[in-house]
């Protein structure tokens, strides 16, 4: 079965879904294991746009089965209008070719308060959440106290339950949270119907899908959300998701054994970006931080928050590689650094007057790091147009060698602009060019 996941490395939005997008048009099937609508990707179909959080791109591609597995969290709502919006737009999207695993968690109206209110409590403090009650269900989920989507097939113990939960999230929201108010009965309960309303034919088991994809030998493409240093336990805590998103999250975000996956890629923007709040030792607080943002449209696509923009940090890349079990990179982006003057890599980091070169990821140790760059010189020209290893200016090509060598793992693919044919695939990449290559 080739199977390959794809990971990000960083902070997230280092451009998975265009890779994503490249794997699937080629997979039988692709599956979400982790996170909720805290992720997103425009889709441009026939010039029109259209949002996506949690039904994956590979919708697009008609031969694509696309399955969330039941550690995603799901909005309803928001995957009701997904649905609905792509259907407007044409594409067929029906219960054959969707299925939410029945065993997902569900986010209610009273998770997405709880986010909120309690980001207001902390001020300056506050992690900077997407503000989508990601964090609260994920906890509802391990105190059990959460929903799952099958749920819905029983409305009778349903009610009873949220009866229950609702009264309960009110005391915490008003009296711990000083939230002004609580939430309606009635409005979680409407959410509840609109998905039995709208829901229940795509609804299934994903684990037992996916096991017989892989008996079959299909292609399957896993695709992570958010980003290694966002991981609930590796990554900068308190500052991260509350998922797992690193690549050994698949097995029990889809129901799997630990031989599912044949292939690690994972994704490396060429610099580095953050959304929210938290410790980011190589930001670029100047000009250069601010020119980044704008030629990369470094803003975020779920709440267009402006991105912080720093150099690419080896140290934490390392981290990443060990684990996710990264077996080979793909560099996003490289074209943004056109015309820089001199790029930087960190290389080390320094704490305490000691130099240190693996990541420290005990809250407030990351603050007290100061990294150590080497510096290369930049390059002029404009990367779009390349379609070549042997194209790339010398001095792009340099700082990509330095990039894999530093961090002790093969680039396989670079990107340089949104189109597919901005793709440039190395020779270490026998196992991605197989999988685009062979028939199913
Ligand atoms: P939450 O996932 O909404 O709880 O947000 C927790 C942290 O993860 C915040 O810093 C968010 O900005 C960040 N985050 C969540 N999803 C994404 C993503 O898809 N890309 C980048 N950052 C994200």
């Amino acid at each position: 079965m080739p199977s390959v996941v794809v990971v990000g490395t960083q902070w997230g939005d280092e451009g998975k879904g265009k890779l994503v997008d490249y794997l699937t048009a080629h997979a039988e099937y692709v599956a979400r294991f982790q996170g909720g609508n805290n992720a997103g990707h425009t889709l441009v179909v026939g010039g029109l746009r259209t949002s996506l959080s949690l039904v994956p791109s590979g919708i697009l591609h008609p031969q694509t089965r696309c399955v969330l597995g039941a550690g995603v969290v799901i909005n309803p709502d928001v995957l009701i209008s997904e649905i609905e919006n792509l259907q407007k737009l044409g594409i067929d999207v029906n219960p054959k070719r969707l299925t939410v695993d029945r065993e997902a968690h569900l986010i209610l109206p009273y998770h997405i308060y709880i986010d909120q209110a309690r980001e207001d409590q902390k001020g300056p403090d506050r992690i900077g959440t997407t503000g989508r009650g990601i964090g609260p269900v994920y906890e509802d989920r391990a105190a059990r106290y959460g929903v799952k989507i099958g749920e819905i097939t029983d409305l009778e113990s349903l009610r009873k339950k949220l009866e229950r939960y609702v009264d309960l999230k009110n005391k915490y929201l008003t009296r711990v949270l000083d939230a002004p108010k609580g939430v309606s009965f009635e409005e979680v309960w409407d959410v509840i119907l609109r998905a039995r309303g709208r829901l229940l034919p795509y609804l299934g088991n994903v684990s037992i899908i996916l096991d017989k994809a892989c008996r079959r030998g299909n292609r399957v493409v896993f695709e992570g959300a958010q980003g290694t240093l966002l991981d609930a336990t590796f990554g900068t805590v308190p500052y991260v998701t509350s998922s797992n998103t690193i690549a050994g999250a698949v097995m029990p975000g889809c129901g799997l054994g630990v031989r599912a996956v044949d292939y690690v890629l994972g994704i490396a923007k060429a610099y580095l970006t953050r959304v929210g709040e938290g410790p980011f030792p190589t930001e670029l607080k100047d000009e250069l931080g601010v020119k980044l943002r704008e030629i990369g449209g470094e803003y975020g696509t779920v709440t267009r928050r402006p991105r912080r923009c720093g150099w690419f940090d080896a140290v934490a890349m390392r981290r990443a590689i060990r684990l996710n079990g990264v077996d080979s990179l793909a560099v996003t982006k490289l074209d943004i650094l056109s015309g820089i003057e001199k790029v930087k890599i960190c290389v080390k980091y320094e704490m305490d007057g000691k130099e240190i070169d693996e990541f420290p990821a005990i809250p407030g140790e990351l603050e007290r790091i100061t990294p150590q760059f080497v510096e290369f010189s930049g390059w002029t020209e404009d990367l779009t147009g390349v379609r070549s290893w042997y194209d790339l200016p010398v001095n792009a090509r340099l700082y990509l060698d330095a990039i894999s060598e530093i961090v002790g793992c093969p680039i396989s693919i670079v990107s340089i602009g949104p189109e597919r044919m901005q793709t440039l695939f190395f020779s270490g990449a026998k196992f991605l060019k197989n999988f685009i290559a062979e028939e199913g």
